[in-house]
């Protein structure tokens, strides 16, 4: 087994070394982040936000290329950049994650991210990755093919950007410091965005509406990315089909939908023709829950609009998933399903025999006692995986891992649920406390790993994006109710498994994922339902260095923010 194994490994690395070999670039982009003033919603706000735009600014770079953003803080509080779903071989130390791989960039200073690509094809996106200041720093991260590289469809004529966000009246950060002070959830978001536009339905006459111009004939390429905080989306187009063709950085078998469903941290490439009658129509968002603590529901609009068209808008004509369509989620994404194009990387899929490191996760909000001196509320809400409550360390787990150093993390994450119940039954008289902890999985180079993610009742239950650092996974296996380890593992596609880096875990259900742990680093796993996030709902993956360099962790770059 071992021997296999290690075959599986070569084969990725090898993948690697060829793609980097085709003149990989090299780009610098400078990232300026200070406060700025916002009118959106009648009311105006401060914004922490890079190069004063909001969505920040686009990297736009080829397959394989190398990153170096410079990061100058010229706010008022420290904060860190993660380039979501980049996987950075050997180079955690610019990954991002505050008090993971990181100490926060103070204000009047500033570091320089050097972001690895490797395989990454297609859509991913930049954010901050402190608190909850990633809700204003957040940009698109566009990876074109390589040069001599063709897509594995018909050159679209043009692409764009949608980010799909949420929108707040007032200051991020204070909101999530606030509700954890006082104990109370924080609040909802008063309206979501597209690209920053709130659309015409929100009776300001400041608020604009987001346009993209299209010409008769020409297909677009659209980028779609959730950057939204709390909410997973439906979107769609009226009158028009939507062609999915790949998610999360990799391309995807082919599949033609009126609507799609994304997750918050997920990305998604897909493909409209301008083939109607040429005029006005709107693009429009809104909210799916399948929790208790369900997301205003808002419909978002845009418009998709032909050349010299004028008129035609009527909302009546907006059709969406109902918030609440559970069938609408589960048949998108059961449709999703790799492709063996010579564009994605070779299926990598551990097999059955592989795998050496099973991590079973139950996923929970909890209640705990608060205990600062502004609580307003006796038993304060927490969130846990296998009943860990995660703790942010005050210095980064990847300096303390590296350095040997005692005292900021332990290395015994349990691998099972300490209890099983009936996740996924009525839970009203179960005991909703948790532990608290810094505590990490250790893999060793080159592992097999499956891991099933099991969606709980505890709490206001529902569904969870949870997403990883550092990998793209394979989603092998998902159902209804409580994983049962002897009869679902016979259920796994191992045929063509999308690979992704963020994954749904549907409410009262379960997906089972697996990859080989061929990054040596400290990668955070979290729900990015960023108030789960807050709470909790966090572990760190260390995957321990190989025998050789190539297969070990970079050394530390000079100039890492200090921790004091
Ligand atoms: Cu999109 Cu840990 O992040
Ligand atoms: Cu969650």
């Amino acid at each position: 087994m071992g021997l296999v194994k290690t075959s599986f490994v070569f084969v990725g690395v090898l993948f690697l070394s060829t793609l980097l070999l085709c003149s990989a670039d090299d780009h610098h982009y400078e990232f300026f982040v200070r406060e700025r003033n916002f009118t959106k919603l009648c009311n105006t706000t401060t914004l922490l936000v890079v190069n004063d735009s909001y969505p920040g600014p686009e990297i736009r770079v080829h397959r394989g290329d190398t990153v170096f953003v410079n990061v100058h803080n010229q706010g008022n509080y420290g904060f860190t950049v993660h380039w979501h779903g980049v996987k950075q071989p050997r180079n955690p130390w610019s990954d991002g994650p505050e008090f993971i791989t990181q100490c926060p960039i103070q204000p009047g200073t500033n570091f320089t991210y050097e972001v690895v690509l490797s395989d990454e094809i297609g859509t991913l996106w930049w954010h901050a990755h402190s608190d909850w200041t990633r809700g204003s720093v957040q940009g698109a991260f566009v990876i074109l093919p390589a040069e001599n590289e063709t897509y594995p469809f018909p050159t679209p004529d043009a692409d764009q950007t949608i980010m799909l966000q949420s929108w707040y009246n007032g200051d991020y950060k204070q909101i999530i410091d606030q509700a954890l002070a006082t104990g109370i959830p924080p609040r909802q978001p008063d309206a979501y965005a597209i690209n920053g536009n709130l659309g015409d339905t929100t009776g300001c006459p400041n608020d604009t509406m987001f346009r993209m111009q299209v010409d008769y004939e020409k297909t677009y390429h659209l980028r779609i990315i959730n950057s939204a905080m709390n909410e997973e989306k439906f979107f769609a187009i009226m009158n028009h089909t939507l062609t999915v063709v790949g998610q999360d950085a990799s391309y995807v078998e082919r599949f033609t939908t009126d609507y799609i469903l994304i997750s918050p941290g997920q990305t998604m490439d897909v493909l409209v023709a301008a083939n109607q009658n040429a005029g006005q129509y709107y693009m429009a968002t809104r909210p799916f829950s399948d929790s208790a603590a369900t997301p205003v529901d808002l419909i978002t609009t845009g418009v998709f609009e032909y050349t010299n068209s004028a008129g035609g808008l009527n909302a009546s004509l907006i059709t969406l998933p109902a918030r609440n369509d559970t069938n609408a989620t589960s048949s998108f994404l059961s449709r999703i399903r790799n492709t063996n194009v010579t564009q994605n990387p070779p299926l990598n899929v551990p097999a059955n025999s592989d795998i050496n490191r099973r991590v079973y996760i139950a996923i929970a909000t909890n209640n705990l006692p608060c205990n600062t001196s502004q609580c307003l509320v006796q038993s304060r809400i927490v969130a846990s995986l296998n009943n860990v409550s995660f703790v942010f360390p005050r210095i980064d787990i990847l300096q303390a891992y590296y350095n040997r150093s005692t005292g900021v993390y332990t290395e015994d994450f349990p691998l099972n649920p300490p209890v099983f119940y009936d996740f996924t039954g009525n839970l009203t008289d179960l005991n909703p406390g948790a532990g608290t902890g810094t505590r990490a999985v250790m893999l060793n180079y080159g592992d097999a790993v499956e891991i099933v993610l099991q969606a709980t009742q505890l709490g206001a239950g529902g569904s969870h994006p949870i997403h990883l650092h550092g990998f793209s996974f394979y989603r092998v296996g998902t159902g209804v109710g409580n994983f049962n380890n002897q009869t679902d593992p016979s259920t796994y596609n191992l045929v063509d498994p999308p690979l992704i880096n963020t994954v749904h875990v549907p409410g009262r259900g379960w997906v089972a994922l697996r990859f080989f742990a061929d990054n040596p680093g400290v990668w955070f796993m979290h729900c990015h339902f960023e108030r789960h996030s807050s709470w909790g709902m966090d572990t760190v993956f260390i995957v321990r260095n190989g025998t050789t360099t190539e297969t070990s962790i970079r050394p530390p770059p000079s100039g890492m923010p200090s921790c004091t």
